[in-house]
């Protein structure tokens, strides 16, 4: 499955397409900032304000020194665009592990190029096979990876594993809606085998049955931002990887399953209690 998923979100000489974008788009690849990276390394829903959101609801706070935030583990972190994004804006450290080795390569790349090499790492690995210690993390951070995982339970078991006891976990998922099976191709689904999507009371007790104790379920609507953004440079992730045909159809979908209720997001906070509040 890993292989398959991988796959489908892999593109080659990533690293070259990402630089040559964002240079015709008169960014300076010798003095890249998260800013300018915003539109070509934010990979889900809502961008980075949606991250922003997140970290907000999670009780990240800054500006912190370099280095003195929490230690952040992203799990399908994608290009880096939320890591960098939380190193810069509250000090975090942060390790990424993403499936897909030309996401990692260009994600690298990136990092090095905007100055965060010595707070944002980069590996390949699978979120259901986490090479770290028991306790290595203060926060566990993800967004819209889980919806490509079928075996939920062994993923949260990890993230819970990985966190030390009063930790924080988060995370922006798309979910299953009330109406049933979604339309395709979604954006990262161009067919039912790749597409892994839970009800919101479902993944909530599964979270629960891990050991994690909920402070934020919100249910977030990917419509608001999609709909009402202007479209996509063509500098925009969602270009670069998909093409804009293939953008235009999983637009149309995403719109559908929207208005009948076949999707949602959500952005949820969880805390892993130490072994006194268990
Ligand atoms: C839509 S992208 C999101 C990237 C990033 N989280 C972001 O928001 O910018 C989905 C990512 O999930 C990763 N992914 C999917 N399944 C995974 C798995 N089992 N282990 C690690 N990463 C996975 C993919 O490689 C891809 O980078």
């Amino acid at each position: 499955m890993a292989e398959t998923t991988a796959r489908y979100w892999g593109r080659t000489d990533l690293v070259r397409i990402v630089l040559d974008a964002l240079q015709a788009a008169g960014k300076d690849l010798d003095r890249l900032d998260i800013d300018d990276l915003a539109a070509t390394d934010q990979f889900h829903g809502g961008g980075r304000p949606a991250t922003l959101r997140l970290a907000e609801l999670a009780g990240l706070r800054g500006p912190a020194e370099a280095g003195a935030g929490p230690r952040v583990l992203d799990v399908g972190g994608g290009l880096g665009g939320p890591a960098r994004t939380l190193a810069a804006r509250y000090g975090c450290t942060v390790t990424v592990i993403d499936l897909t080795e030309s996401y990692v390569d260009a994600a690298r790349e990136l990092t090095t190029r905007a100055r965060y090499a010595d707070r944002v790492s980069h590996l390949v690995g699978n979120a259901l096979d986490l090479p770290f210690e028991d306790h290595s993390f203060d926060v566990v951070w993800t967004q819209n990876s889980g919806m490509n995982i079928a075996d939920k339970d062994t993923l949260y078991r990890g993230m819970h594993r990985v966190l030390r006891p009063g930790g924080t976990l988060a995370f922006q998922e798309p979910l299953a809606g009330p109406a049933g099976d979604p339309h395709f191709p979604l954006m990262w689904a161009d067919r039912p085998e790749l597409s892994f999507l839970w009800r919101d009371h479902e993944l909530r007790a599964l979270v629960a049955a891990v050991g994690f104790e909920e402070q934020v379920w919100e249910l977030v609507s990917e419509a608001a931002a999609i709909a009402s953004a202007p479209a996509p440079p063509p500098h925009a992730v969602q270009r670069l990887i998909m093409g804009d045909e293939r953008l235009t159809a999983i637009a149309a979908a995403n719109r559908r399953n929207l208005a009948e209720d076949r999707i949602a997001t959500v952005h949820a906070v969880f805390h892993k209690p130490t072994p006194e509040t268990a």
